[in-house]
């Protein structure tokens, strides 16, 4: 069995971190989101892994490398626009050859991981096995509608009335039956070949698509909003760890301070993590914060939110569910009541306090 990882993609409603960063190395907890994937991918016993890459392939090859220090050898597979979920099955075609695959697309979230779901799947031996999940606005996924033992009836992109309230998760088994399938399919009104399509067109076929429907937790972590919750929920996980040095400080609860990091007269309430090289000096960090590698927090006070590398925040009382980009600069200027002077690249978003 081989795996298909999809890192390509625009990431637009995660701008305008994904104007200079690749979506699926958003960090969460620190760790690119995109890194758990991989991981779970290696604890089912996937060994060989292809990634779809897109304008963003120089910085998930630096990041991901050859796979060796997953366990995986990578092979990047370079798609020359985002055209579809079917699409990049495509594309690897010759790569996946006629083995069986699981395609992972490398924004989402699965707590868990796959393996019990891979090991389901080499065992019941159906054409394809599609993982769902009960959410409450099925409008912005695939809804599936499946019969009383979890077969798959019909498939439908992104419908206006959902008949479900299943979505496809973003993790897919397949046998090589679903190259015919692809090979079949149009483009959608979106203009893309969907997966979703090529299912369908398998169910058609008289395939056998057996659905599982996730009971761990899962994210598609394409919004600020979906990433704080994901943040949230690996760094419930953690344990407390101090290797930095910390001064006249008070730690509360599950507090990882990496080796490297100095906190000195601040209050931190975990969960947290504040990566090496980073400075926390006279301030307050509450739970859910995941502060990056050499950001500063002077004077602050940060709560439920994801500080990227190199990020600076300085008398700002107080920022709470934010996604702060890497070298971001937020400080405070006393002297000037009511007034708010703000350099912000594209698609920035803020909201102040008037
Ligand atoms: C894609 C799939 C959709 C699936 C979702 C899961 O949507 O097309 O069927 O439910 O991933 O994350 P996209 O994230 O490309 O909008």
């Amino acid at each position: 069995m081989k795996a298909l990882v999809l890192a390509g993609g625009s990431g637009s409603r995660l701008r305008p971190i994904t104007h200079t960063s690749a979506k699926q190395l958003v960090p969460v907890a620190n760790k690119p989101v995109l890194f758990f994937g991989l991981e779970s991918i290696a604890e089912a016993g996937v060994r060989e892994v292809g990634i779809i890459v897109g304008d963003r392939a120089a910085e998930i090859e630096s990041a991901v490398g050859d796979g060796s220090r997953f366990g995986l050898d990578v092979t990047y597979l370079p798609q020359e626009a985002p055209l579809g979920l079917a699409h990049a099955v495509h594309i690897a075609r010759d790569y996946l050859g006629d083995d069986d695959f699981v395609m992972y697309l490398g924004d989402n979230f699965i707590v868990g991981g796959i393996r019990a779901l891979v090991r389901r799947f080499q065992t019941e031996r159906p054409d394809a096995q599609i993982m769902l999940a009960r959410v409450s606005d099925p409008r912005a996924f695939g809804v599936v509608e499946v019969d009383g033992h979890g077969r798959v009836i019909a498939l439908e992109e992104k419908p206006e009335r959902p008949k479900s309230d299943l979505a496809l998760v973003g993790v897919y088994l397949f046998t090589a039956r679903v190259h015919e399938a692809v090979r079949r399919i149009k483009p959608s009104g979106r203009g893309e070949l969907e997966i979703t399509d090529a299912i369908q067109e398998l169910v058609d076929a008289g395939c056998r698509v057996d659905s599982v429907v996730v009971s761990g937790y899962w994210k598609d972590t394409g919004n600020v909003a979906d990433m704080l919750e994901v943040n949230r929920l690996v760094l419930d996980g953690i344990e407390a760890d101090c290797s930095g040095e910390v001064h006249s400080s008070e730690l509360i609860g599950r507090v990882v301070i990496e080796r490297g990091a100095t906190v000195t007269g601040s209050r931190i309430v975990g969960p947290v993590v504040v990566a090496a090289g980073s400075r926390i000096r006279d301030s307050y960090i509450g739970p859910f914060t995941s502060i990056d590698s050499d950001c500063a927090v002077t004077d602050s006070e940060v709560e439920y939110s994801i500080v990227l590398r190199g990020a600076s925040i300085v008398g700002v009382r107080r920022i709470e569910r934010s996604l702060i980009g890497r070298e971001v600069e937020v400080v405070s200027t006393p002297g000037m009541l009511r007034s708010h002077r703000l350099v912000l690249g594209d698609h920035s978003k803020v909201q102040v306090v008037s």
